[in-house]
């Protein structure tokens, strides 16, 4: 009997898939190709099969191209712009080019655009430390957006000890999240890899930049490890990795943190795998915003597995403005510890980051099929699961499996506006108000909970 009610407890207690393990409904067959960006334990594979070899191990049949050797100082102070632009000019022409910055010093170079297209198996090797002015006066203001921009790039391999110093702090002070009496006016990013294919980055700490730290934009097959984003967390604007208009990458073994999103994935971009993350502080790992200025905004295909997030303002969270169109379908997020992060789990079709407030409106960026599977930690706030979506455009198939937040002087609870879904496993908050808007999966618990019974009966 104790057994009876014990499972009939634990069936009203959950809001079961159709299926204890779901097989996912028609539209879910997405999912399953995510399993192809799975990332091999060993992660130099990849990079045999792009014929990367290695900088030590040939470097016979390389062509060294040391910006010293263009003249390129590395006291700090000396300006060494021109040093790195000659020696980019010798370096991308030649097949076999280890482009190198030394080790041991630090180089101060302005804006610079590195383009392609290079010749064949070019390496950009950098073991010193690269800093920018600190002085946003002295800033090139032909390049107002970009620090070291990299274009038109195919296989090519970025790898080093080194550091990319943005030297951000006087362009945080002069940012309007900071002084509302500023004017609001973007700043460089960091490194920038724009419009290449086949890049690999691999070791190199990016810290300080002026706003984002690493733009991977209009790019494909881009494979990111062991990188480091460091700005504090109260620098606005610095977000660690951006992905935009982006397919085929992944992120691995990195650790971010930064005063914004240490990851953040927005338009056009699709095939996207995080493995092994820490994020923190930072406003989390985030897929937008998306839908600004009724804009429309496509994101899809998004795996996170094995992240660490502490600290951050949010942990796995989705962004969309009311207004936008398009949407975000076929996420997965698994085995991910929080710990004292604000918002663990959100997705938010209300987002404004603007100075005025933000009309409802009836268009919205739709966010469907959404997994959640293995999340544990602690939750700062009381909402520890967020579900806000648009009433016009609700969220669809958000699917959790296993989640465990609790909060360490307090209770825990899951929001809901307008989000459909299921859960099966453990749940902790519950999240029946997933199920409200779902007849057909309350039925479901219904039938399942009297099957249960009978056949214990
Ligand atoms: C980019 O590189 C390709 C070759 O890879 C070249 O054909 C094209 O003209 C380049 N585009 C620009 C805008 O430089
Ligand atoms: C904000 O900026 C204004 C004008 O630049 C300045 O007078 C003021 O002291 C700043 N406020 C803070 C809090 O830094
Ligand atoms: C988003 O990407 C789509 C398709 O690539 C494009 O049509 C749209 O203009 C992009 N939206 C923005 C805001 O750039
Ligand atoms: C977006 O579209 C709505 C409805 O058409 C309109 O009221 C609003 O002004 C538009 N917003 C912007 C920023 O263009
Ligand atoms: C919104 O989009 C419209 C049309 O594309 C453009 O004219 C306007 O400047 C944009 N507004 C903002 C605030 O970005
Ligand atoms: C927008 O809609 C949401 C959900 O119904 C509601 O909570 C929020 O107050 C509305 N915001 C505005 C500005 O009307």
């Amino acid at each position: 009997m104790d057994k009876i009610l014990f499972l009939a407890f634990l069936v009203l207690l959950l809001v079961p898939c159709r299926n204890a393990e779901p097989k996912f409904p028609r539209e879910f067959e997405v999912l399953g190709g995510l399993e192809i960006l799975d990332v091999e334990e060993n992660g130099d594979e990849e990079f045999e099969l792009l014929e990367f070899p290695s900088w030590e191990s040939d470097c016979t049949s390389k062509n060294l191209v040391n910006v010293e050797a263009f003249g390129a100082v590395g006291d700090g102070t000396s300006d060494d712009t021109q040093a790195f632009v000659n020696a980019w000019k010798q370096a991308c022409p030649t097949p076999k080019s280890v482009f190198l910055v030394p080790e041991g010093r630090r180089y101060l170079v302005n804006a610079i655009r590195f383009r392609g297209p290079c010749a064949d198996k070019l390496e950009i090797q950098i073991e010193g430390t690269i800093v920018a002015p600190d002085e946003p006066k002295s800033w090139d203001p032909k390049n107002p957006r970009v620090w070291l921009y990299f274009y038109n790039l195919t296989k090519v391999l970025f790898q080093g000890g080194g550091v990319i110093d943005g030297s951000g702090s006087k362009w945080w002070a002069a940012s309007c999240k900071k002084n509302k009496s500023n004017r609001c006016k973007g700043a460089p990013t960091a490194l920038t890899i724009d419009s290449s294919s086949a890049i690999r980055v691999k070791g190199l700490t990016i810290q300080n930049s002026q706003q984002m730290h690493f733009v991977i934009s209009k790019s494909d097959s881009v494979r990111v490890s062991d990188v480091k984003v460091s700005a504090p967390e109260d620098s606005p604007n610095t977000d660690g990795i951006h992905i935009t208009e982006s397919t085929n990458v992944i992120l691995q073994n990195c650790i971010i943190g930064t005063g914004d999103d240490c990851v953040s994935i927005v338009n056009a971009s699709s095939n996207i795998k995080m493995k092994t993350i820490y994020c923190g502080p930072g406003h989390g790992i985030s897929i937008g915003s998306l839908g600004k200025n009724n804009s429309t905004g496509i994101v899809e295909k998004v795996v996170l597995d094995n992240a660490f997030l502490r600290g951050s303002t949010n942990g796995l969270r989705i962004k969309t403005w009311q207004g936008g169109s398009g949407y975000v379908r076929a996420v997965r997020y698994q085995n991910v510890m929080m710990q004292d992060v604000s918002n663990p789990i959100i997705i938010d079709q209300f987002y404004c980051d603007s100075p005025s407030a933000c009309q409802n409106q009836t268009s919205a960026v739709a966010v469907s099929q959404i997994v959640y599977r293995n999340i544990i930690g602690t939750s700062r706030s009381q909402n520890a699961m967020k579900f806000a979506c648009s009433d016009t455009v609700p969220c669809t198939h958000i699917v959790l499996n296993n989640i465990n937040l609790q909060r360490k002087d307090g209770t825990v609870e899951t929001y809901c506006n307008s989000a459909a879904g299921c859960g099966y496993g453990y749940i902790q908050p519950s999240a029946e108000c997933l199920a409200s808007s779902d007849k057909d999966i309350i039925n479901n618990r219904e039938k399942e909970a009297e099957y249960l019974i009978h056949t214990e009966l």
